[in-house]
């Protein structure tokens, strides 16, 4: 922690000088600006009149306004042109009523915090209110962005539409796609993208105005932004390229950023919107269900509709396998029927009879005639096996023999129930935010999106089960499991307050009081969560050697950052120091490193990609690397089935993909390569059907999953090409297979980019305990590993495997599994062996920093046919 603390930082001096001009009120504290309500409706009604009364008024008191300020602050008033309903919505967002705070604030300061309750309208208005103050109008675009992707492309699109602009002008980019043009005046974007382009941009020329969305969500790219802009606007304004800098919240935890003189030397006025919150009714559980909590949501949603007056209900829960696992449910106790139009019910109703036939018990009491196909299963054909979505719950049926729906379930109003997660296609999402059918009750069951990134209206009740399912690091290994954990009281805040946006409204909490005093009060910023090897490098790239003093919102640990360090030493990224202790955490990116940082992959595989162009391997490379950032190629077969029909299916399916998977893996040197194989088989597979959605359905591949890494494909292709361009610009997505000598040198690639993730086989020596059987030992682990089921190596178990990830289920399993040849261990990773003399014996140990595994290594060895490209450093 003594690393953690050193603050003497070079750049400090030097860099965080703000322009004069910038700050009237350098050494004033913070301050809160809030108006009183009264002055909130005058000026409120004032901006109405204006508008109304046309534009020049507005423009003339905005000019009047800058003029004794800077010459550089924008002058000019943009008028837009809204349609009369959408300026009336507008106008009852609480952000209205302190746009002209804001708006000064930010005239004034080149940094402003801006917190309000989710739906007060931050997102987006305040966009529009620099569009509108002329902060788009000198060439300079404004750049939004979002730690989520759903959000930045439908807040793209709801702002354009508010501003009656096309989609040219307010525009979005993602990872993968974007609609962004030369005419691109307001760009959402997610925090990733803004990061790349300061890589290449340092001081972001194409920006006149930054504004980082959801800030309390810390996300760790929102919170390495704000480190690097709280350097970079200090220096546009210092090169008379003035530039600002907001940031935005959802709830007041702003301490880290405001009263952090590393951040900023002079605390940002913080702006507080006050949103116009009805009152909400806290219920908790008396009891807290630990086991069936999902079960436990859902007789609550039951009770809810069946009992309480019109109003929707927003349910939360903490995966997409349990947000469609409820709609399904849900559908099936409140059918609702689409339109007049009799559909087919014919299926349904022989499901119903088989289901009442297996469960002799009485069934809801529904209108057999409103049974319709459509809304049954919908959920399914977007269903994905995204991230964290390993477990499913029990069958569907359990619960239908609940006594107290079969008593009183005889709904006058039918249940609208709509599933929200962030991979649900945007044409889905974008369902919630539309009226339900007339005469129905809008039910959405949500993930963690819907507790600030997207206000559903209309929303009465609030069901929280009170978890949330995070991603969790170990730190010394790396291993990661998703687990469900509880939120903190923050959160579980956010969740009630979204009952009480337009009424008052009630929120029900399934667990005690006691339980919600034990949570933590505010979410862990991510960043002290996860392995950090990829910002490092970023860092570095950015010729921040001394990562130790960047201005992090909150530092990572020195752990975790020395991990980091040691790890891109290895891959050659960085340049070794061999000095104290410190000097590990100021080593330079070495040309290899600096090619890697332009890969947009972790580290490891970025080092793969660096090695590819041997023996034309690149395109497999790319592939390999591709599928393996794209989490879960392969459909989630394993659900539980709706119906028999569907069981049987499943089952048919199920045992397909067992064969494709075989098949892909090959015979021989392919064979060894294992579940890279398997994936470079799939890819190859699906682009010589032309990605189609029916090839990938049938033997279940994730259709979007493999429309991703075509795309993904595409841009690590430019990449590598950028860096080293003397290569065959074009990769055709159609790849003939490797031959066997390219699965060697794939092999061998493969090994170079994850060599800490080795692992050996327990010998018969050593097989003392029963649970060390067809176990592997990792360097940095006391317990054994073992291959995944699925893996293609599980019954082959070659002796030195390297592996992608170690995934914590019921044990510790390697997933991306390839064999290595251990004669390769000693030439490719001569990093991580200790040589002896060839006299001594036994041989030479394959040793990590905190453990060894035994390796017998040929006497000689030397280092053929692995060079590095050549990298030129301009
Ligand atoms: O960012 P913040 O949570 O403060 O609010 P916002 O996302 O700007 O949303 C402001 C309002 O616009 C909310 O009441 C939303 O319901 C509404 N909205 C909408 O109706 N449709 C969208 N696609 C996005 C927002
Ligand atoms: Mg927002």
């Amino acid at each position: 922690s003594d690393l953690g603390t050193s603050s003497d930082d070079e750049d400090d001096d030097d860099e965080e000088q703000e322009d004069k001009n910038e700050t009237p009120e350098k050494n004033e504290p913070k301050q809160i600006i809030s108006t009183s309500q009264e002055n909130k409706h005058e000026e409120m009604e004032e901006k109405h009149k204006t508008e109304k009364d046309g534009l020049n008024e507005k423009k003339k008191a905005d000019q009047d306004k800058v003029q004794n300020i800077t010459p550089s602050q924008p002058t000019v008033f943009i008028p837009v042109d809204r349609f009369p309903e959408i300026q009336e919505a507008r106008l009852k967002l609480p952000v209205l009523a302190e746009e002209q705070v804001i708006m000064e604030a930010v005239r004034e300061n080149p940094f402003v915090v801006i917190c309000g309750e989710t739906g007060s309208g931050k997102t987006t208005q305040v966009p529009q209110f620099l569009y509108e103050a002329g902060y788009a109008s000198d060439g300079g675009i404004i750049g939004i962005t979002e730690p989520r992707r759903v959000a930045a492309v439908s807040m793209s699109h709801r702002v354009a539409k508010e501003m009656n602009l096309s989609t040219r002008v307010v525009s979005y980019q993602i990872r993968y796609e974007g609609n962004v043009t030369s005419d691109t005046k307001i760009q959402f974007m997610t925090d990733g993208v803004l990061l790349k382009e300061i890589q290449k941009d340092f001081l972001l020329k194409r920006y006149s105005a930054i504004i980082i969305d959801e800030a309390h969500e810390r996300s760790v790219y929102t919170d390495i932004l704000i480190g690097l802009l709280s350097r970079i606007v200090p220096l546009r304004n210092k090169k008379g390229m003035p530039m600002k800098l907001l940031v935005m919240s959802a709830t007041l935890c702003v301490e880290d950023f405001t009263d952090n003189i590393k951040l900023f030397r002079v605390p940002p006025p913080v702006i507080k919107v006050d949103a116009r919150q009805y009152p909400v009714t806290i219920h908790f559980n008396k009891r807290t269900p630990l086991e069936d909590y999902t079960g436990e949501v859902f007789h609550k949603t039951c009770k809810i509709h069946r009992m309480l007056p019109p109003g929707g209900i927003l349910v939360f829960l903490t995966g997409q396998a349990e947000v469609h696992s409820l709609c399904r449910r849900l559908r099936k106790a409140f059918p609702f029927r689409k339109g007049s139009t009799t559909t087919d019910s014919s299926e349904s109703m022989r499901r119903f009879k088989k289901a009442k036939q297996k469960k002799a018990v009485s069934l809801p009491r529904i209108d057999l005639d409103n049974y319709s196909a459509l809304p049954v299963d919908e959920g399914d054909e977007d269903r994905e096996a995204g991230i964290g979505d390993e477990e499913d719950e029990g069958s569907d049926l359990e619960n239908e023999d609940d006594p107290t729906i079969t008593e009183k379930a005889d709904p006058s109003i039918p249940l609208f129930v709509l599933p929200l997660y962030s991979l649900l296609a945007p044409e889905k999402q974008a369902k919630v935010f539309r009226p339900p059918p007339p005469g129905t009750r809008l039910c959405v069951v949500a993930t963690n999106v819907a507790e600030t990134s997207l206000t559903i209206p209309g929303i009465k009740y609030v069901v929280d089960c009170g978890r949330v399912k995070k991603r969790f690091y170990d730190r010394v290994t790396g291993v990661s499991s998703f687990k469900i954990s509880w939120i903190s009281q923050a959160s579980a805040n956010q969740r009630a307050g979204r009952a009480g946006r337009t009424e008052p409204g009630h929120c029900y909490r399934l667990y005690s009081s006691a339980v919600f005093g034990d949570f933590s009060l505010f979410s862990e910023a991510e960043i002290t969560r996860r392995p950090v090897e990829d910002l490092v490098l970023q860092m570095k790239d950015l010729n921040i050697d001394k990562v130790v003093n960047f201005p992090f919102p909150t530092s990572p640990s020195a752990e975790a950052l020395i991990a980091a360090e040691q790890l891109l030493v290895s891959l050659g990224a960085l340049k070794e120091v061999k000095e104290m202790e410190q000097a590990r955490l100021s080593c330079p990116i070495t040309p290899l490193g600096s090619a890697m940082a332009s890969f947009p992959v972790t580290p490891r595989y970025a080092k793969m990609l660096a090695l590819g162009k041997q023996q034309d391997c690149l395109p497999y490379v790319i592939a390999v690397v591709a599928a393996m950032t794209v989490r879960e190629l392969f459909e989630n077969l394993d659900r539980p089935a709706g119906s028999e029909d569907e069981s049987s299916k499943l089952t048919q399916r199920r045992a397909r993909l067992t064969q494709m998977r075989r098949l892909w893996a090959g015979q021989g040197t392919s064979l060894l390569l294992g579940d890279l194989m398997v994936m470079l088989g799939a890819v190859g597979a699906c682009e010589f059907a032309s990605c189609s959605p029916k090839f990938c359905e049938d033997i279940g591949l994730r259709y979007k999953a493999m429309l991703e890494i075509r795309r993904l494909r595409r841009q690590l292709t430019n990449a590598v090409n950028a860096v080293s361009p003397e290569v065959d610009a074009f990769v055709n997505p159609k790849m003939t297979p490797p031959t066997e000598h390219q699965v060697v040198c794939l092999r061998q690639i493969v090994l170079a980019g994850l060599g800490d993730h080795l692992a050996r086989r327990v010998q018969a020596e050593d097989l003392l305990d029963p649970k060390w059987k067809n176990g592997y030992k990792t360097p940095l682990m006391d317990e054994p590993v073992f291959i995944h089921p699925t893996s293609a190596l599980f019954k082959t178990l070659p002796e030195f495997v390297v592996y992608q990830e170690i995934v914590e289920t019921t044990k510790m399993y390697m997933k991306g599994v390839s064999a290595v040849e251990q004669e390769w261990i000693p030439q490719l990773l001569p990093q991580y062996c200790h040589f002896g003399s060839p006299l001594e014996v036994p041989p030479p140990w394959f040793c990590s920093s905190t453990g060894t595994i035994k390796c017998h290594c040929p006497s000689t060895f030397f280092r053929v046919g692995w060079q590095l490209p050549a990298v030129e450093m301009e």
